[in-house]
């Protein structure tokens, strides 16, 4: 699967890499937390929260800079097949519902054929991708080499180009359609608007929440910032089994808001509920520590339910120093039965 350069200057479309995009602040690297520009950025960030949380949608008339992301039109089919490649894509993991909905709105249909170049590495980027249908191929220039080099295919559900839009860099690689594809594009301004601001949102509040939690006090900021990095949000509800009790566990729990209980059955088959939980609780770390089965199951009992969870490695690589404290908490279970 070889491609020369001369190949992707021929067939570059101009169209893909032309949309307008601004050079305002929102355009600097989302890592660089201290910066000014980051600083002012999080400061907007509050106002985007608040116009999706009273309005359903990005909408206010009291100021010209406010953003509205576009909307276009797609078909129940398309808007179900985009809503189902954001929920396995990490970077929309921080959207709540409504900013979901927004997104899905916004991804504008894009038909290629086959021989366009999508995306060309060295560009500036000015938008996102996700593939509806069809094939494409990412290549990358090798030093020295007139040749590209073949990284990997997308398929239908994946998403590609993401990575100028986060980090303000150059294209890092070509991407090439294989056949005609259909592609669902997502501009930088609403991706920086919506996504980047939900990052920044989210990882305030991550921050703010592992303070409350009492066995994580001991940690540095810095293990605490690294902690919020690595957090997985889920968003359940009453009702919902998290974890199953005998079944093989990889990830330890820390609740966000709303309740739930954990419950075992008896000899008799009867259910027991051992443990309530509340915000700021965790749980399933005994899977984690001992290497065992899960101990019991655990399940939602507030209407709404998040949790934020990390996975085994994580949780041996940042956890490492706070293990003992939660062995010693483990006689609580017991405390509770006795009750
Ligand atoms: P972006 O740099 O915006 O444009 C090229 C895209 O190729 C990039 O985002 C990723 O989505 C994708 N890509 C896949 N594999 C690689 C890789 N090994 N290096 C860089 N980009 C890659
Ligand atoms: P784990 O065994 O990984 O998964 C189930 C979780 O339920 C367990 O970790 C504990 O966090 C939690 N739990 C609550 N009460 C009990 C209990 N009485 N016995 C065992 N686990 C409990």
């Amino acid at each position: 699967e070889k491609i020369s350069n001369d190949d992707i200057n021929k067939n570059t479309k101009p169209s893909t890499n032309d949309l307008p995009h601004s050079e305002d602040e929102d355009d600097k690297d989302i890592m660089d937390e201290n910066s000014e520009e980051m600083k002012k950025f999080n400061n907007r960030v509050s106002v985007v929260k608040n116009r999706i949380a009273i309005s359903g949608e990005v909408f206010n008339a009291n100021s010209a800079k406010n953003f509205i992301a576009p909307v276009y039109d797609k078909t129940i089919d398309q808007n179900n097949r985009i809503e189902k490649s954001l929920k396995k894509n990490f970077i929309f993991n921080s959207l709540n519902e409504d900013q979901q909905k927004v997104i899905i709105g916004a991804m504008l249909i894009k038909k290629v054929n086959s021989n366009d170049v999508v995306i060309k590495e060295g560009d500036e980027g000015s938008e996102l991708f996700i593939v509806g249908t069809g094939l494409l191929k990412c290549y990358k220039n090798i030093p020295d080499k007139d040749e590209q080099t073949f990284i990997r295919d997308y398929n239908p559900g994946d998403l590609f180009g993401e990575l100028a839009l986060m980090y303000n860099a150059p294209r890092a690689a070509t991407i090439i359609a294989n056949e005609e594809s259909e592609l669902f594009s997502l501009d930088r301004e609403t991706f920086n608007n919506i996504v980047k601001a939900a990052v920044v949102n989210q990882r305030e509040r991550h921050e703010n929440f592992l303070r409350r939690i009492e066995f994580l006090n001991d940690l540095s900021e810095g293990d605490r910032a690294k902690i919020c990095d690595c957090l997985i949000t889920e968003r359940l509800k009453k009702g919902d089994v998290i974890i199953k009790e005998n079944d093989l566990g990889d990830k330890f729990y820390l609740i966000e808001s709303g309740t739930a209980e954990a419950y075992k059955f008896d000899s008799n088959g009867k259910e027991i509920v051992v443990y309530e939980y509340k915000e700021n609780d965790y749980f399933g770390e005994l899977a984690l520590l001992g290497n065992d089965p899960r101990q019991a199951s655990v399940r939602v009992t507030s209407d709404k339910f998040i949790v934020a969870s990390m996975d085994r490695d994580a949780f041996n690589r940042l956890l490492g120093s706070v293990k003992s404290r939660l062995y010693k908490n483990i006689s609580k279970y017991q405390k509770y039965l006795d009750k």
